[in-house]
């Protein structure tokens, strides 16, 4: 958690992949959000649910709470990047917080993230994290950092197989994980994964396009049968 919510087809919804032999996607496209998400990224986190609130902000977060951490989201300072379904909903959400100046760790990275309720326990969860892994590490940081609830089963598993030391304290629990250096390959990785996350964005809104013409054009039709349809005086 950072301080600072008909079942999707499948796990290869978000990727337009087909399915794969294993448990999940071998892919899947994590798209950097913007400023002009906002909305979006607000509709994402007020559909979390009660516990899911506490377990991703630490406190039972009000709507306006969660629209005040939205506001508050720097897009410059920070990264904030997301998976959207074919309906171009955000599916899962994650915000790398970048150090602060006054902060006790001067090169640790922190990570926030959530995943639907209806799409967990496909793998976007970790996905998110392996991505935040990797623009850490190219920002020149060496540790990425998970302040969780020890309950949170599902985020410390996570951070766990990623290879994360936990430090239990009560029911709190933190998480770091040691940082690679940053190498050509894993600039070259984040690169590509991230222009072709873009292009399937880019796909998917054309689909979306696509679709609300046929619509459309599918409620002019049946409005002019309405106008056409006969009458006793025809
Ligand atoms: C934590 C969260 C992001 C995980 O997302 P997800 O997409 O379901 O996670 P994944 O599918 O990648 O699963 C990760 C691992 O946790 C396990 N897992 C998932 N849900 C679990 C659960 N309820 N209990 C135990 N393990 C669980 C999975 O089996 C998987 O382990 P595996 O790879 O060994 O099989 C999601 O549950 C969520 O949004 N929770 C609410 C907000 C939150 O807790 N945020 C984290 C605060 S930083």
């Amino acid at each position: 958690m950072t301080s600072h919510a008909q079942p999707e087809p499948s796990a290869a919804a978000a990727g337009g992949a087909s399915a794969p032999a294993g448990r999940y996607a071998p892919w899947i496209p994590i798209r950097s959000l913007s400023s002009r998400h906002r909305d979006r990224i607000l509709a994402h986190l007020l559909a979390l649910s009660e516990a899911d609130r506490y377990r991703r902000f630490g406190y039972a977060a009000s709507d306006e709470q969660i629209a005040r951490y939205v506001d508050g989201l720097d897009f410059d300072r920070d990264e904030v990047f997301g998976v959207h379904n074919r309906k171009l909903d955000l599916i899962a959400l994650a915000h790398l917080a970048y150090p602060r100046a006054d902060s006790p760790l001067p090169d640790a990275a922190e990570f926030g993230g959530s995943v639907a309720a209806h799409a967990r326990g496909r793998g976007y969860g970790a996905r998110l994290f392996e991505h935040a892994v990797l623009h850490a590490r190219n920002r020149g940081l060496d540790t990425l950092f998970i302040h969780a609830l020890s309950e949170n089963t599902a985020m410390l598993r996570i951070a766990r197989k990623a290879g994360a030391q936990v430090e239990r304290a009560g029911s709190e629990s933190e998480a770091y994980l040691k940082l690679p250096a940053d190498t050509l390959a894993s600039k070259v990785e984040q690169w590509v994964g991230d222009g072709a996350a873009e292009l399937d964005y880019r796909l998917k809104q054309q689909a979306h396009l696509v679709d609300a013409l046929i619509d459309a054009i599918g409620d002019v039709r049946a409005h002019l049968g309405k106008s056409h349809s006969p009458t006793a005086e025809d």
